[in-house]
């Protein structure tokens, strides 16, 4: 005990605080966000980056609490301490920068275009996009980009979830949908009647494990973990498991 108090003592002293060693952590996904995270038919959680969390928490020999968030409050419940850590798919992006801590990023994905078959129309082509109904995932960089340069061009319908805007384009309420581009290809490109149209737009700086700015010990741990499962093949074997590409 004294030598606890002497070396706490001694510490505060040298102005450095001991980093504390994260061993819960709770982890926030939203879902479905199919192959990122979403439920199995009997309602287990799973996809690429909750494997990856998995992987990295056994890593950290930390205990990992997976929270079910709504994309909508994900920043807000990581300020309120709901949870310690965002991993889905959430970009990189300056505004969001300015408000929590990313990680090294651990994956990429552009925006895409998807429609049914029969709509063939160009994103860029902004006199054939007049009046278009496109659909969003509300908050998201995609929500972001038609925001800022398709407000005059195209009517924007924004969704809470993103399978809810996945229902709207099958119910043809929805002339297209701009979306990950992974989620539109595994949801939709292998379905009869679904394609993708124009080209895949690069938004953000990747996908990557958001946290509070002052848990800067977590983000530390965390990038370590992630490199190691990056050196050791854990991270290509999760990968390819999701990503057929
Ligand atoms: N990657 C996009 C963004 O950062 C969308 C992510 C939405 N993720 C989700 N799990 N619903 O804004």
């Amino acid at each position: 005990k004294l030598i606890v108090a002497a070396s706490c003592a001694l510490a505060l002293v040298a102005g450095t605080v001991q980093a504390k060693e994260w061993k819960n952590i709770r982890i926030a996904f939203d879902v479905p966000y199919e192959p990122f995270e979403y439920k199995t038919p009997d309602g287990e959680l799973t996809g690429f980056e909750v494997e990856l969390a998995e992987a990295m928490c056994k890593e950290m020999d930390a205990q990992c609490d997976f929270v079910i968030q709504a994309w909508d409050g994900m920043i807000p419940g990581l300020l309120a301490r709901k949870f310690d850590a965002i991993m889905s798919s959430m970009s990189i992006t300056e505004e969001r920068a300015a408000k929590v801590l990313f990680s090294e990023p651990y994956y990429i994905t552009p925006g895409a275009w998807f429609a049914k078959t029969g709509e063939t129309t160009d994103p860029t082509d902004t006199d054939a996009m007049q009046g278009k109904v496109v659909g969003v995932q509300r908050g998201t960089t995609m929500d972001n980009y038609v925001t800022e340069n398709m407000s005059d061009v195209v009517d924007i319908k924004r969704y809470t979830t993103a399978d809810d805007m996945v229902l709207d384009l099958e119910g043809e309420r929805l002339d297209m949908i701009f979306v990950d581009y992974p989620v539109g290809e595994q949801v939709l490109e292998g379905r009869e009647g679904f394609h993708e149209i124009g080209e895949p737009v690069k938004l953000g700086e990747g996908v990557a494990v958001a946290m509070r700015k002052r848990d800067e010990d977590l983000a530390k741990q965390i990038n370590e973990a992630l490199d190691t499962l990056k050196n050791d093949g854990t991270y290509d074997e999760i990968m390819n498991k999701y990503f057929s590409y």
